[in-house]
């Protein structure tokens, strides 16, 4: 595997693999420090960020390379310079590249027309680096044996999503999706695809509209924002009262398991998604979540360049 475009087309072992290394990486972060020695790798952003670039530039630099970031408005590719001529051109000057971007296609497109690793930094489809974040959090609280419990996200069907039940999926987890019915329940697709994989590693992936009985004996309760970076501002009265069912409250909280987490992939709207006593609360993994952005970032850096990715 070259890239790393969607969370989907990891393997278990690719995830193991990506865990281990990044619990060294968290120890210890200049382990590799020779790994990428006089290169670059460079950052390219549609969409603000705050985690994802400080994540990525602080890998980079753990590996001992020199992150080149690039709004994508500085670039020729805003004056119409192709994807595929600009993917050409970044892999003679660097490593790697992590994207954020709008579109789904243009990352897909960058991979194949790049002849170095791609990874996607957040999509309008997908959020990849963030599943594996996740998830090396709750293996840290959890351990391996998650038979018997349930994972939870509750709230807007995004991006953050699609990641949430692929990686589940991945991990043969029971995954749920509570989301409205309609057009912000997660793409058909995205579930159909999700349940082939589950169903492969021994998992299950269910979507439900009722926020109660998804949250009841869970062991974690995630959320994200309710109006995502492109969202169209003209809905958001409307999809704020199809989510406020949603949001995630204390007393929600009370009636998940008594070793329940609370996660969020942050930026978050205290208020919103949820309340400011559950994210500020003692079952909140948020900075933990966080931190863990850079180690498996630096990770997935780390076996893409020396191609050990299987897909
Ligand atoms: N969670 C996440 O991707 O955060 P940023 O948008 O700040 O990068
Ligand atoms: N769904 C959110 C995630 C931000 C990390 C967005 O796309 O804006």
């Amino acid at each position: 595997m070259k890239d790393l475009l969607k969370t989907e087309h990891l393997s278990r072992a690719d995830v193991e693999l990506l865990f281990e290394t990044a619990a060294r990486f968290a120890k210890d972060p200049t382990s590799a420090a020779e790994t990428l020695a006089h290169k670059s790798v460079a950052v390219y952003m549609s969409k603000p960020s705050t985690r994802t670039r400080l994540a990525t530039e602080t890998a980079v630099a753990h590996l001992g390379g020199t992150p080149i970031f690039l709004r994508s408005d500085e670039l020729q590719i805003g004056r119409g310079e192709t994807i595929a001529d600009t993917a050409k051109v970044i892999s003679q000057f660097c490593s790697a590249l992590l994207i954020r971007t709008y579109a789904q296609s243009e990352v897909d497109e960058l991979g194949a027309n790049a002849s170095i690793p791609v990874i996607n930094g957040l999509t309008d489809y997908d959020h990849p680096t963030q599943a594996l974040a996740d998830w090396i959090t709750i293996r840290e609280k959890f351990g391996k044996d998650i038979s018997g419990r349930k994972f939870v996200y509750l709230g807007d069907g995004n991006n953050v999503t699609t990641a949430w039940l692929m990686m589940g999926a991945i991990m043969g987890a029971h995954v749920v999706a509570a989301t409205p019915s309609g057009k912000w329940a997660p793409d058909t697709k995205v579930v159909e695809t999700a349940k082939k994989i589950a169903q492969a590693n021994g998992g299950a992936v269910e979507v439900t509209h009722d926020p109660i009985a998804a949250a009841k004996d869970a062991a974690v309760l995630y959320t994200d924002v309710w109006m995502s970076m492109g969202d169209p501002e003209s809905e958001r009265k409307e999809k704020e009262i199809a989510l406020a069912p949603f949001k995630i409250t204390e007393k929600l909280m009370a009636t998940a398991a008594s070793d329940s987490i609370f996660m969020h992939c942050l930026p978050a709207h205290r208020g919103e998604e949820v309340e400011a006593a559950v994210i500020d609360g003692p079952r909140s993994v948020i900075w933990r979540e966080a931190f863990h952005r850079r180690t498996t970032i630096q990770s997935i850096i780390f076996h893409l360049v020396r191609g050990e990715l299987k897909g």
